[in-house]
């Protein structure tokens, strides 16, 4: 076995010795396929690992029942999402037993974690290579040696993001794009894992994130979503400070360009200069993500997130005061340890205040590793799942309310796919994220269209195709 933990940045690494090798000796006729679990950082990150098994000659596939190689992205965000990863790595175990010359390997947020790490090692002996978040650039040589010696291959990297940026991207689609702006986080929330499985935040120069987006947008990509864990810091590990607005300034100018948007925002970092960005900047969209997790600011005090409810309403108002047709999305957690039943009416309170367009929300799970994991007073299960629905109760007559408050409206849409639900019909985002269904040509999918709202629900629009820009 071997196992390498490095800090070295490896710059002069020469990958495509590796790509060619793999593509000589090992990937003709075989078909891998990439489960993606998680954000869109990991989605992202999807993206360039498609990118790196095209480029070594693998067909990529969606069905792992099919394939040769099959690599599962995981998340770590709650203990629900490993356990989806568990139980797939067992029916990948079974697999292999009917197709022992199937390879398996875990990369992802998970596996920059020593516990799931171990764990996957110790129970799941069909797993042949495991890499980390910041080395997606060692899968051919790693595959090659595992191919080799048929042994686990293990590498895992504190750091080396720059390896990472180099790689392409093998994009879902070609007219909405990822692109990095920063990577991890220095915020350390007491209940969450992601500054451990994502490590120490550091930004993207600004010079490369223009150049990756002029070159998308020359190759028809309308829309890019710019991917950070708190981009309101973006720029502060430069050595040429930059601050958030200013790089969405300069993105702004990048022709074909139309829609702008980004995640995540912190409360505490939005500035007064990212909240005129929304007034001056017209290809930023209409919407806005910003997390609040709680309403009582005891709980936000003990979460370490640095604002009180108080504050939170404060931007809130001033960004409304600004932009007063701005769609609002945040993430809610019940049950945080130590919180009360007073506790959790502030966070119903608030939310009937800021009436969110749209919300996700969460069950507090305990992560090993955080502050919070080791608070004695968690709140019992039973009590957790009933707050969920009180809260949801809230949250999705509010949201039916903002819904239908665009019928009669003509809105711009960029047209997304065929809808999942009805072959015959399209389905796209407004741009206030607002999914929306309408009948129309799919000649039309990867364009911006206008469509009359004609009909709403909790959850989406539905529409008459107007015109053709
Ligand atoms: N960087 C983003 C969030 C990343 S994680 C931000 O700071 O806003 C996405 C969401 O998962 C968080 O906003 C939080 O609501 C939720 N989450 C994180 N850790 C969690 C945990 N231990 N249990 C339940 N939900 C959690
Ligand atoms: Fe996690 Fe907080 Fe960082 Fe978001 S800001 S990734 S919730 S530690
Ligand atoms: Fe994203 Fe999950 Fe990692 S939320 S950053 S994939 S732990």
């Amino acid at each position: 076995m071997n196992e390498n933990y490095s800090l070295v940045h490896d710059l002069n690494y020469n990958i495509d010795s590796y790509i060619n090798r793999v593509r000589s000796e090992i990937s003709p006729n075989k078909k891998a396929c990439v489960i993606t679990h998680g954000c869109q950082m990991n989605e992202h990150d999807s993206e360039k690992i498609n990118w790196i098994l095209e480029k070594m000659g693998f067909q990529l596939c969606d069905n792992f029942e099919d394939s040769d190689l099959v690599l599962v992205n995981t998340c770590s965000v709650r203990h629900s999402a490993e356990d989806k990863v568990y139980g797939q790595l067992g029916v990948l175990k079974h697999l292999k037993e009917a197709k022992p010359d199937l390879k398996c390997g875990v990369c992802g947020c998970m596996m920059q974690r020593k516990e799931s790490r171990e764990y996957v090692k110790e129970k799941f002996e069909n797993v042949d290579l495991i890499f980390g978040t910041n080395n997606i650039w060692k899968l051919p040589e790693l595959l090659l040696d595992s191919y080799d010696t048929g042994k686990l291959q293990i590498d895992i990297r504190e750091k080396t993001k720059q390896l990472n940026d180099d790689l392409g991207a093998n994009r879902l689609y070609s007219y909405k794009s990822y692109v990095n702006i920063m990577y991890g986080c220095n915020n350390f929330c007491t209940y969450c894992i992601v500054p451990y499985t994502r490590g120490r935040e550091t930004s993207r120069k600004p010079e490369d994130i223009i150049s990756e987006i002029k070159n998308l947008a020359k190759n028809g990509t309308l829309e890019v979503t710019l991917l950070g864990q708190n981009v309101n810091s973006y720029g502060k590990t430069l050595e040429d400070k930059i601050r958030f607005s200013d790089l969405l300034y300069k993105i702004s100018d990048i022709k074909g360009i139309e829609r702008i948007r980004f995640m995540t925002s912190h409360p505490k970092d939005i500035s007064d200069d990212l909240i005129y960005a929304f007034r001056d900047l017209k290809n930023l969209s209409n919407f806005l993500h910003l997390p609040v997790q709680a309403g009582s600011s005891r709980v936000l005090k003990l979460m370490n997130r640095n604002y009180t409810k108080e504050d939170y309403l404060r931007k809130i108002d001033k960004i409304k005061s600004i932009n007063p047709d701005i769609a609002l999305c945040t993430d809610l957690m019940v049950g945080f340890p130590g919180e009360t039943e007073e506790d959790f009416l502030e966070t119903l309170d608030l939310v009937k205040k800021v009436e969110f367009d749209t919300s996700f929300t969460f069950i507090y799970s305990r992560r090993e590793g955080t502050k919070a994991y080791n608070a004695v007073d968690q709140v019992p299960d039973k009590v957790k799942h009933d707050r969920f629905q009180r809260l949801i109760d809230i949250l999705y007559p509010i949201q039916n309310k903002k819904n239908k408050a665009f019928i009669g409206r003509d809105v711009d849409v960029l047209v997304e796919d065929v809808s999942k639900k009805d072959a015959n019909k399209l389905s796209g985002r407004t741009e206030e994220f607002k999914l929306i269904n309408f009948e129309g040509n799919k000649d039309l999918i990867g364009k911006i269209v206008k469509v009359h709202v004609t009909d709403a629900n909790s959850f989406n629009l539905k529409g008459e195709l107007c015109q053709i820009r």
